[in-house]
């Protein structure tokens, strides 16, 4: 019988987990863990629960309370955060923040993140030999979310390192030291911030940016608390971050992976934006996603009862054939491309349209500038199965 345990993963799985994906589609796209879990595959099932928030929770106390102890930073920090919130909490933290998004915003920001990636692609044309995540893909939303937060310049140092502490405590295994690490960067991060809104609060006037917009919440009539202030800010830099560092080093290494692709690429660059989308599909950053059942439901032949805990595989999903022709082929000109990356529904990126533009412009104007981009290695992959990444990807360009 087949056993897949999410907790239980070796180099092999990390390297290429999607035969496994394929097999689990295949055999049991339903799968119950060995520790009472559940394992969905398929696409049509996961686009049905992401949609259906009567039936399936987002919340993520019961879970969360044995994993990091009720009275941990962590604990504090994702049971704040909207992402794992149900309404009425995460509507108003979610209109906070997509309203900040505004096209406008959008615009201004395509104009400071072209700035940037040129700048580190001339830093780049200096070495010859880099490392496309350090110099380029991790450098870009950084960046782009200390804008959107209003973090100086200056103060944007320590950023990288504390999201990356309190991304790594949410695999499904949890050591002492990621627990310890993830634990202080929730301090750090919330004592700088509480300096920074402090700054802001005093200066707010009228501005229309996304820390303003959430300080503004905590005197709407149905206010946030400056705990849920604070928590909300950090998980934006965390969803923003290593998500889309990921999306343009996977991108990467799939343009220089796939005999043709960077060619066509290069030969009409108006296929950049379904390039980036069939990337999303194929090496999705984002590989899975949790829900909470809350009533019975039937899902195909399963009866699924009141607190069953669902792991929603965004990576398989993705490569389902009843969705995607040829689904483990890498085609950049793939239309249509529903893929779920992004999730769906009511907690549906809120961030999507800031991740694309990233992903565009920074393949889009490396491609451009480089005939000669070349990998000069294999590259190291982060061993993890919720975000699908590299650790370092060493390339050159002439
Ligand atoms: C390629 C990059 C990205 C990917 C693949 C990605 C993926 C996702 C996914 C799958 C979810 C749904 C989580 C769930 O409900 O289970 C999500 C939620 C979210 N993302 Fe992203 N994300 C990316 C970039 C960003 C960026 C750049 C931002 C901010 C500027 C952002 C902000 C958010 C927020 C605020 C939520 C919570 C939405 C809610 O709960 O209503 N994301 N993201």
């Amino acid at each position: 019988m087949l056993s897949f345990a999410p907790a239980n993963l070796g180099p092999e799985f990390y390297g290429d987990p999607y035969p496994t994906y394929r097999m689990l589609r295949e055999q049991d796209p339903i799968h119950l863990c060995p520790d009472g879990t559940w394992f969905l595959t398929k696409y049509a099932d996961l686009d049905r629960i992401y949609r259906d928030r009567r039936s399936f929770s987002s919340d993520k106390k019961a879970v969360f309370a044995p994993k990091f102890g009720t009275h941990s930073p962590l604990y504090e920090h994702h049971t704040n955060s909207l992402v794992f919130n149900d309404p009425p909490y995460h509507t108003r933290v979610r209109r906070a923040i997509v309203g900040a998004l505004t096209p406008h915003v959008l615009k201004d920001m395509a104009g400071s993140v072209a700035r940037l990636i040129d700048r580190l692609l001339t830093q780049i044309e200096l070495k010859g030999e880099f490392d496309a995540i350090e110099d380029f893909a991790a450098a870009i939303p950084v960046e782009v979310i200390g804008n959107l937060l209003s973090v100086p310049q200056a103060e944007r140092g320590p950023l990288r390192e504390w999201s990356l502490a309190i991304l790594g405590a949410l695999e499904p295994v949890l050591t002492p030291e990621q627990q310890q690490r993830g634990d202080a960067a929730v301090v750090d991060f919330l004592a700088y911030l509480r300096t920074l809104i402090a700054r802001r609060r005093r200066n707010l006037a009228n501005d229309e940016d996304m820390l303003a917009r959430l300080i503004r919440e905590e005197r709407a009539a149905e206010p946030i608390s400056e705990t849920e202030l604070l928590h909300n800010c950090v998980f934006l830099l965390n969803a923003g971050h290593e998500t889309t560092t990921n999306l343009i080093g996977n991108a990467l290494h799939l343009l220089l992976t796939h005999e043709g692709q960077l060619e066509r690429l290069r030969a009409d660059p108006t296929l950049i934006n379904p390039a980036v989308e069939e990337c999303l599909r194929c090496e999705s950053p984002n590989q899975l996603g949790n829900r909470l059942v809350v009533e019975p439901v039937q899902i195909a032949d399963r009866l699924l009862e009141p607190g069953a805990f669902l792991h929603l595989c965004i990576g398989a999903a993705n490569r389902d054939p009843e969705m995607f022709p040829k689904p483990d082929g890498f085609d950049i000109g793939r239309t249509p491309n529903p893929h779920l990356a992004f999730a769906a529904g009511g907690h549906a990126c809120a961030g999507m349209s800031v991740a694309r533009l990233e992903g565009q412009l920074a393949i889009q104007r490396i491609v451009e500038r480089f005939s000669g981009l070349r990998l000069r290695g294999e590259g190291v992959r982060g061993a993890r199965v919720r975000f699908r990444g590299f650790r370092s990807l060493p390339l050159s360009v002439s």
